[in-house]
């Protein structure tokens, strides 16, 4: 299995098998008039036309992809979605268009939840196949890798049934997910007088039997005023990992509520959302090397107008990732390039830091850097072809789909 992809204006990546932090985040290789050889559904080349016919002579036999001038970047890795659910919350966006909050209407009974209503009531095939149309469509948009979590069940039966959607979906089409077990998502109604009683629920229950079943890889918490305190998401997490799931959070997405403090105490591979994290949490989560997983789509599906320090966690030696947090009610997209194209103007990240937060930093936080986030020699052929004549136009040229060619495992899959 070969396939020699020719004709390339440039390649753009970020090199190693840790997350780049500090300035080494910015520093990415940009080449022109690359080749790349795929084999065996690994990377086995990467040089210019002479250095191949050098090495490697004329391969006769060797499949071509031709991309037409086009620039080639790892496949995206999208670090944070919750990608099974049922039903869609267009009426509660149009409240929130006429003025309403998303935590009013989360408190009114709204918001996850009723989501989670609707994700009870699905059928596995129903769920199964959103979680497919929403696969679909992020291999369009160049993602070949992807976390997804569980949180709409918030029950054993239907959490499970969300993991093993994820879990069907996996094996039935390119894109390579990555399950977590997010139970304590909300605290759901029938606990609601007794939101003890559901952390010892998850704790004590559902947490052992998803790591008995070997569904989830990683277990998340929704750290956060009204949701988990700090105390709370640690009862969560040390079970989880006892349970054979490393932790990461939903961290001071809306409060500072300890969450990136608790990320690096519990040596957590990532934080996710920080919009309000506070200095001594971006310290923290520095000292103990935990990745920044920023959702720029959330603050500007939410309106919020504010966004993520990604400045100062930068200059203070965070590694930062980015991600769509693909949910139906505070970021609804599967487009890697539409949150690319936000981590630029709203983010402020600069067009190499935010390749780095879009491939290889995120594959660190998902425990995948040694194998893909890179394109070099020895890794997996996950790759992209844009149709753009350098990876500038990635956030230059915005509004529309950049993605020509998508290959997976050294695979023309889109
Ligand atoms: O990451 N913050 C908590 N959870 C999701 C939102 C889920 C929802 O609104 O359905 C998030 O933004
Ligand atoms: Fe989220």
């Amino acid at each position: 299995m070969e396939l020699l992809i020719t004709n390339l204006s440039e390649i753009a990546t970020p090199l190693g098998r840790e997350p780049r932090r500090g300035s080494a985040q910015g520093e990415i290789l940009r080449q022109a008039d690359m080749e790349v050889l795929c084999r065996d559904g690994q990377i086995a080349f990467v040089g210019t036309v002479e250095e191949r016919q050098a090495t490697l002579g004329e391969l006769p036999d060797t499949p071509r992809l031709d991309a037409n001038r086009g620039t080639q970047v790892p496949g995206f890795v999208d670090p944070h979605t919750h990608l099974p659910w049922a039903g869609s919350r267009e009426e509660e966006f149009s409240m929130r268009l006429q003025g309403k909050t998303y935590m009013e209407i989360a408190a009114a009974g709204g918001g996850i939840l009723s989501t989670v209503r609707s994700t009870r009531e699905a059928s596995a095939d129903e769920l199964i196949h959103g979680v497919d149309r929403r696969l679909r469509l992020m291999l369009r948009h160049g993602t070949t890798t992807a976390e997804a979590k569980s949180g709409y069940g918030l029950n054993l039966v239907d959490e499970i049934k969300q993991l093993e959607a994820i879990r069907a979906c996996s094996e039935r089409q390119p894109v390579e997910l990555v399950p977590t077990l997010l139970a304590a998502h909300e605290t759901p109604p029938e606990y609601r007088d007794d939101r003890q009683a559901y952390v010892d629920l998850v704790a004590n229950e559902i947490i052992p039997a998803v790591g008995e079943a070997g569904l989830a890889r990683f277990c998340d918490v929704f750290c956060e005023e009204g949701v988990f305190s700090a105390a709370e998401s640690r009862q969560v997490l040390e079970a989880g990992r006892e349970h054979g799931m490393a932790p990461r959070l939903h961290a001071d997405e809306f409060v500072d509520s300890g969450g990136a403090e608790l990320a690096a105490e519990l040596g957590a591979l990532s934080a996710d959302h920080l919009i309000a994290v506070s200095d001594a949490g971006i310290e923290a989560m520095a000292a103990a090397g935990v990745t920044a997983v920023l959702l720029p789509g959330t603050s500007f599906f939410l309106m919020k107008h504010t966004y993520a320090p990604a400045r100062r966690l930068i200059e203070a030696g965070v590694p930062v990732a980015i991600a769509t947090d693909c949910n139906p009610g505070s970021s609804n997209t599967e487009s890697m390039p539409m949150i690319f194209v936000l981590a630029v103007f709203e983010l402020g990240l600069t067009i190499e830091e935010a390749l780095t937060a879009a491939t290889l930093n995120a594959a660190c936080c998902l425990g995948l850097g040694g194998r893909i986030g890179s394109i070099e020699v020895g890794k997996d052929a996950d790759l992209v072809v844009l149709d753009a004549p350098n990876l500038l136009h990635l956030a230059y040229h915005y509004g529309i789909n950049p993605v020509s060619t998508v290959i997976k495992g050294g695979e023309v899959v889109h």
